[in-house]
């Protein structure tokens, strides 16, 4: 008989991992305790921009014409314990309000709500970010509530999908990790991941504790390539270099790799900044805080890069925003996106506007999550009407469509052609062509 899995928690993580069971062939239900969001899935809807999820979706919901119907969603923790073989637990660890460490709350009550319905022998996979101990703790929790006792075993199964590319990294991911404490749920795992584990997916069995390590591990070394390369900026903008080229050209030593060494504002959203303070607060929970006050650095480069961008700003409007109009070009924290959280674009905006600056924002996606979030900012519906009038813009957030733009065409509509590349990502020849000032984090003024 195919596994039965459920997936609790049907935010970014769950959904994506919903679909992607479907779509590997297992009956599938997905719970979360918010009805709206359970609503909205069950009609094949998908509560975030993500390329791809909503067909994949579409492709498995029951009750949707030509579906396979292998999914389905509730909110009710009774039905899933009934239903699951194996149960993927995907709730989100946010940062605590006031603190670096990790908020567990969901985590706890998601494991307490279900283990109560766990009457046969089932698995329990953690695939949310956690701190190192947290599954060793959740286990024992499991076992002591559970009415299957030890039955109802645990794995730690850390997932590292990327918004954007979420379903893609999802069906093929690049490394299978599970963390576990026996030989019955390393078999579970491989059967529900035979597909791409077959496909050549590597899968890599561990610990719990080393399990819980390789995720925030992943994340602070691709957090910290990307603040040593921001702080190559700084020293570039000092000695007048190119950080541009120098990234390209340090990324052909295979051994350094050209990838996430793209200067500019740094990086936010939901995952790479918390997860770094959640890692530094663990570990000066377990005494090994000096390990990674290095990571506390890569923190503060990272949050100088709005600062600095907001004082180029400053700077190219003649020192100071009163009576001047900003035009920012991106609000999500990456293209292909609408994710807002923590986003150094609306970081950027936020800042600009609190000093007296007249801020209009446009982003191709993430337009309802930004006025939610800043609603005193001004709001255009394209590049070009946030463009009218300004005399700057800042180009905070690389989506193709700011790629494409002409900037001639933005040339007419603009008070002066200055333009700010956050990013690095716009071809400075073809602005300055058109007449425009061209300044980029880590580049020469020329
Ligand atoms: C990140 C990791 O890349 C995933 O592997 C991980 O699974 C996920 O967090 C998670 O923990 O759930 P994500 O937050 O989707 O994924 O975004 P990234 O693509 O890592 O980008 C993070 C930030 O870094 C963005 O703001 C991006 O603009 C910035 N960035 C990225 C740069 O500033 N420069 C670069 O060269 C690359």
């Amino acid at each position: 008989m195919a596994l039965k899995i459920t997936v609790i928690g049907t935010g970014y993580l769950g959904a994506t991992h919903a679909a992607a069971m479907a779509e590997l062939g297992f009956e599938v239900l997905g719970l979360d305790v918010v009805p709206e969001k359970i609503e909205m899935l069950q009609r094949g809807e998908v509560p975030m921009y993500e390329p791809g999820l909503a067909e994949l979706l579409r492709r498995h919901v029951a009750g949707i014409e030509g579906s396979t119907g292998r999914l389905r969603f509730t909110t009710s923790y009774e039905e899933a314990g009934a239903f699951g073989d194996v149960h993927f637990v995907c709730v989100n660890t946010p940062q605590k309000h006031g603190e670096y460490a990790c908020d567990m709350s969901y985590v706890d009550s998601a494991f307490d709500a279900l283990a109560p319905h766990l009457t046969r022998p089932t698995l329990v996979v953690g695939k949310s970010t956690v701190p190192v101990g947290s599954a060793a703790r959740l286990a024992e929790r499991l076992a002591a509530a559970a009415p299957a006792g030890p039955a109802a075993e645990l794995a730690w199964n850390p997932e590292f999908l990327r918004e954007g590319f979420a379903v893609q990294d999802t069906l093929h991911p690049d490394r299978i990790v599970v963390g576990v404490a026996g030989e019955k749920a390393e078999e579970l795992l491989r059967e529900v991941y035979a597909k791409p584990i077959a496909e050549g997916s590597p899968f890599i069995v561990m610990d719990y504790p080393t399990a819980e390590l390789v995720k925030t591990s992943a994340n602070s070394f691709l957090a910290t390539k990307i603040s040593f390369i921001n702080a190559m900026a700084e020293v570039c903008e000092a000695a007048d270099g190119d950080v541009v080229k120098l990234a390209e050209a340090i990324g052909h030593d295979e051994r350094i790799g050209k990838k996430f060494l793209r200067a500019g504002i740094g990086f936010g959203g939901g995952c790479l900044p918390k997860d770094l303070r959640a890692f530094m607060a663990r570990a000066g929970e377990l005494g090994a805080d000096q390990a990674l006050t290095f990571l506390r650095e890569i923190d503060s480069i990272n949050m100088r890069r709005r600062g600095h961008m907001v004082e180029l700003a400053r700077d190219a409007v003649g020192g100071g925003f009163l009576g001047k109009r900003v035009a920012v070009l991106g609000a999500t924290f990456k293209p292909d996106s609408d994710d807002v959280r923590d986003s150094p674009a609306l970081n950027v905006a936020g800042q600009i506007h609190l000093q007296g600056g007249q801020v209009t924002v446009y982003d191709p996606k993430g337009m309802e999550n930004a006025r939610r979030l800043f609603p005193t900012l001004g709001y255009a519906d394209t590049a070009l009407e946030a463009v009218r009038g300004a005399d700057v813009v800042l180009h905070l957030t690389e989506w193709r469509e700011f790629r494409e733009l002409d900037p001639a065409a933005l040339a007419e509509v603009t008070a002066e052609r200055r333009i700010l590349d956050g990013r690095n990502a716009l071809d400075p020849q073809l602005w300055r062509k058109a007449g425009w000032t061209y300044r980029a984090l880590g580049r020469p003024r020329a």
